[in-house]
């Protein structure tokens, strides 16, 4: 960029007028400009086919084709040089049809040569300012690209998008695994988007959602009387999604006479309808998403060890946001909008604190946040309290005592638990998780129901 701005500015005239353009030719090579000149349209096209120039003074009125004439081809062809059209007297119409065009300034003749050239100048600066700003787009995009509404440049992020966008065109399944809230559909939609498949449908089913036997039916379908209430027959959503790609949410809470359906499905694209003899066959990309710890629950038995391996061909882990706080300044940025400002201890306090609900926790938080501010900022007092509470001893520590993040998740989880009287709907709620994720965080942090309430 900057050689360019030190090497000499190339300037086309074009102007019938030989006089005129004469002048302007001796007055901008004095000031160390490239000049090249030329008195008709044609020949402007031929210049402006071999050589990019910076500016091209332009004259409105011309014998064949008229400036507006040329400035519409150069458009057309895509030249981007700046255009500074002169027009005759009391055409201001023109002028305005010029710049609707993508003339980037006009003066009126008779011009002075001065004002001319400030003219110029002014879209010398401005066709800079437009390619500095285009390269710098190129070189952010590059560095980060982000997938449609991912937010983040930590290091373990930018690893999520180059992963989403090294796997996308792969046929294989994908695994992504993560907590309740680290962005598991997102990325899964993401995927979708930049494969060849976009166009394809993207089919969502989530297995915690359905008892086992109708999401049997709902992935594999079934035939007309297989059970009571089948009163037609219907295809599963494998079936729907073939030729695109199917999102099987909790994929981990699969059944386990449901796991050897799958199994087959991913072996060789075979299945059959429920009551049906039939094999079908379907091509889907398949992508599973769940915040278990999917090595454990084959260790236990809970999960076929086949299948395990058949879906984990390709895994993308994300990251909790505890693991990339410094994330956090950017996405409550972005999250936020331009309008709103922040007061300055917010963004720490939200760093130190550990996210059990992760980014759809923060989007809780901020939400409330907005909803109680009386002006356009984000302020401490409107946080949820507990997130302020924990996060306010997380930096505290009591003196001797030593405290990870996870200790720090399990107590805030369990302060939570017992304001709302062990509701585990309300509690979720207030830690923006969905009721599955908790009960599995009680469970691993071995948290009971408070003592002296009622459970649900
Ligand atoms: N990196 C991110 N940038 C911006 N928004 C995000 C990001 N990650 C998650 N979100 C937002 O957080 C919310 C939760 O994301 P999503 O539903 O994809 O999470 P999940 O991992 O599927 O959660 P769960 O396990 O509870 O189903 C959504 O509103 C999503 O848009
Ligand atoms: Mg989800």
């Amino acid at each position: 960029m900057t050689d360019d701005v030190e090497r000499p500015i190339d300037l086309l005239l074009v102007d019938d007028d030989d006089e005129l353009r004469d002048d302007m030719t001796r007055y901008f090579s004095r000031r160390g400009y490239n000049i090249s000149e030329c008195a008709c349209g044609e020949q402007a096209l031929e210049f402006t086919d071999q050589r990019a120039f910076d500016v091209i003074i332009l004259d409105m009125m011309m014998p064949g084709m008229t400036g507006l004439e040329l400035l519409e081809k150069l458009k057309q062809r895509g030249n981007e040089s700046e255009v500074v059209m002169l027009t005759g007297q009391g055409t201001i119409e023109t002028a305005v049809e010029a710049m609707k065009l993508g003339a980037s300034e006009y003066l009126t003749k008779p011009a002075s040569l001065k004002d001319l050239d400030t003219l110029v100048r002014k879209g010398i600066k401005s066709r800079f300012l437009r390619k500095e700003n285009d390269q710098l787009k190129a070189v952010i995009k590059q560095a980060t690209p982000e997938p449609q509404g991912m937010i983040g440049e930590s290091p373990k992020m930018k690893e999520v998008f180059r992963l989403i966008e090294r796997t996308a065109d792969s046929r294989n399944p994908i695994l992504i695994q993560g907590e309740s809230g680290t962005g598991k559909e997102l990325v899964a939609r993401a995927i979708h988007k930049a494969s060849p498949l976009s166009d394809k449908p993207l089919v969502v089913i989530n297995c915690a959602a359905l008892p086992e036997t109708l999401l049997e039916s709902e992935l594999f379908g079934h035939e007309k009387g297989a059970f009571t209430g089948a009163v037609s027959s219907k295809p599963g959503l494998f079936e729907v999604a073939d030729g695109g790609t199917l999102f099987i949410d909790e994929f981990g809470e699969l059944a386990g006479p449901l796991q050897a359906k799958m199994l087959r499905v991913l072996e060789d694209g075979s299945l059959r309808r429920v009551g049906s003899v039939k094999e079908r066959r379907v091509q889907v990309r398949i992508i599973a998403a769940t915040n278990r710890d999917m090595e454990k629950e084959v260790s236990e038995g809970r999960f076929r060890e086949d299948l395990y391996y058949r879906i984990n061909v390709l895994t993308i882990h994300l990251p909790p946001l505890r693991e990339r706080a410094g994330d956090i300044p950017l996405l409550v940025e972005r999250l936020i909008g331009p309008e709103w400002t922040i007061e300055p201890d917010v963004i720490p306090l939200l760093e130190r604190y550990g996210w059990p609900g992760n980014v759809r926790q923060l989007i809780n938080a901020l939400e409330r946040a907005k909803i109680l501010a009386s002006d356009e900022t984000i302020r401490l007092a409107n946080l949820p309290p507990e997130i302020v509470r924990s996060a306010e001893s997380a930096s505290a520590p009591a003196p001797g005592t030593s405290c990870d993040l996870d200790t720090l998740n399990k107590l805030h989880v369990e302060e939570i638990y017992r304001r709302h009287n062990g509701n585990k709907a309300r509690t979720a709620r207030a830690l923006g998780i969905g009721r599955r994720s908790l009960y599995r965080l009680l469970e691993k942090y071995e948290i009971g129901p408070p003592q002296e309430t009622a459970n649900e």
